[in-house]
């Protein structure tokens, strides 16, 4: 018998003819409450849930299923999962498509030597010949769309070229690829070349990933790589209109200005949305913390909010610390670009410094 080649479809995206935009999954952060965020301000085409372990033991976790059960956002959602066992694999995703996912979305990218050990996330990069087995047993296991995520190789993109040609062979429906290697964490530029290599290679619709910090970067980026669409992730944390704004700039449109007033809004609204009952206020404002790590690129060029935003401790200290920073000069644009050298974290970004995860349970506030 022949094997189909017809692809499944895309969900409708909310630009019709625009490129995609997705928001990148992210652990500890694109929870139910942050997608509702996200979406307040302007949703992407689609959501990815932060990764489902899979393990012996791993029954799908509740929280993540959240994002997926009650999400009213009303853009579609695909469920990521990381292991690397096919059985129990095979047992998740079965468990996985009883729930309202888009399609099931496989992590071949996390770099945080905990995970990359256990030979699973960006770990299987170094095997091409697993990954082709767990392609195999996922496409014929998922029934609509199967996606994968990617990072370009483990310390070289020595099997780049083979990694692409499987992901064609098994039918892979839409790619993700984040332009550098586990190796490369999140520090080193990112290699748009393979990731034009990927699209001139794949079959398959493939989303930019890396550093696309705003929509006039999403432009050009598509533009160097011709891919069908941008993931973004850090990013949205730290500017949520960037989903709207890519679609303004798609369409030819002038990009909505925003300002620290609006920035303010944002945090406020983070702030009740993301507070789980029975947190204690000190946690709360801690997990803050780490969300405006990334806002903070954007507020000032000497990294002030930053600095003074870090060392609150009470809900009311840090709402005082932005009052003094976002509505002292309201109208002041929120720059659409990071400023150059404030970075968000600052174990994880900058070269020379232990390498973290990619979890923000790693960053130190
Ligand atoms: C806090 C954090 C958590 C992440 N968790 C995941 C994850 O669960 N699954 C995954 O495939 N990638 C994860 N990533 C990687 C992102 O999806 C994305 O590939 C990376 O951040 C680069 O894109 P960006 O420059 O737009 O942030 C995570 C990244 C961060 C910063």
């Amino acid at each position: 018998m022949s094997v189909t080649k017809v692809r499944h479809p895309l969900p409708a995206r909310l630009q019709p003819e625009g490129p995609l935009t997705a928001l990148a999954p992210m652990q500890d952060v694109t929870d139910l409450a942050f997608m509702r965020v996200i979406a307040h301000y302007g949703a992407p085409d689609y959501f990815f849930t932060e990764f489902f372990r899979v393990h012996a033991h791993s029954r799908p976790e509740a929280h993540i299923l959240r994002s997926i059960d009650e999400n009213s956002t009303g853009r579609p959602v695909f469920a990521q999962v990381i292991g690397e066992d096919l059985g129990f694999l095979d047992r998740t995703i079965r468990e996985l498509l009883r729930h309202n996912v888009a399609g099931i979305d496989l992590n071949l990218g996390c770099p945080a030597p905990k995970v990359y050990k256990k030979n699973v996330g960006g770990g299987l990069l170094r095997e091409p010949e697993k990954i082709g087995e767990i392609l195999s047993m996922l496409r014929q296991a998922v029934p609509g769309l199967f996606t994968v995520k990617m990072r370009i190789g483990f310390s070289d993109t020595s099997n780049f070229d083979r990694l692409i040609d499987l992901i064609n062979e098994h039918r892979v429906d839409l790619l993700s690829v984040h332009g550098r290697t586990v190796r490369e964490m999140y520090r080193s530029e990112v290699h748009y070349d393979y990731i034009a290599r990927a699209v001139a290679r794949a079959q398959c619709p493939v989303l930019a990933n890396g550093n696309v910090t705003s929509a006039p970067r999403a432009g050009s980026i598509l533009a160097e790589t011709r891919a069908a669409g941008v993931m973004i992730g850090r990013h949205a944390i730290r500017n949520p209109w960037i989903f709207r704004q890519c679609r303004e700039h798609f369409a030819g449109a002038p990009i909505s200005r925003i300002t620290l007033g609006d920035v303010r809004e944002y945090v406020a609204r983070l702030y009740d949305a993301t507070r789980s009952p029975g947190v204690p206020e000190n946690c709360h404002v801690n997990k803050m913390k780490k969300y405006l790590n990334f806002v903070g690129q954007s507020v000032d060029a000497t990294g002030t909010f930053l600095h003074d935003m870090r060392r609150t401790e009470t809900e009311l200290d840090l709402f005082k610390t932005c009052d003094r920073h976002l509505l002292g000069d309201a109208n002041r644009e929120f720059s659409p670009e990071p400023y150059p050298g404030v970075i968000a974290r600052p174990n994880c970004e900058t070269p020379g410094t232990i390498a973290a995860g990619c979890s923000l349970e790693t960053v130190t506030a």
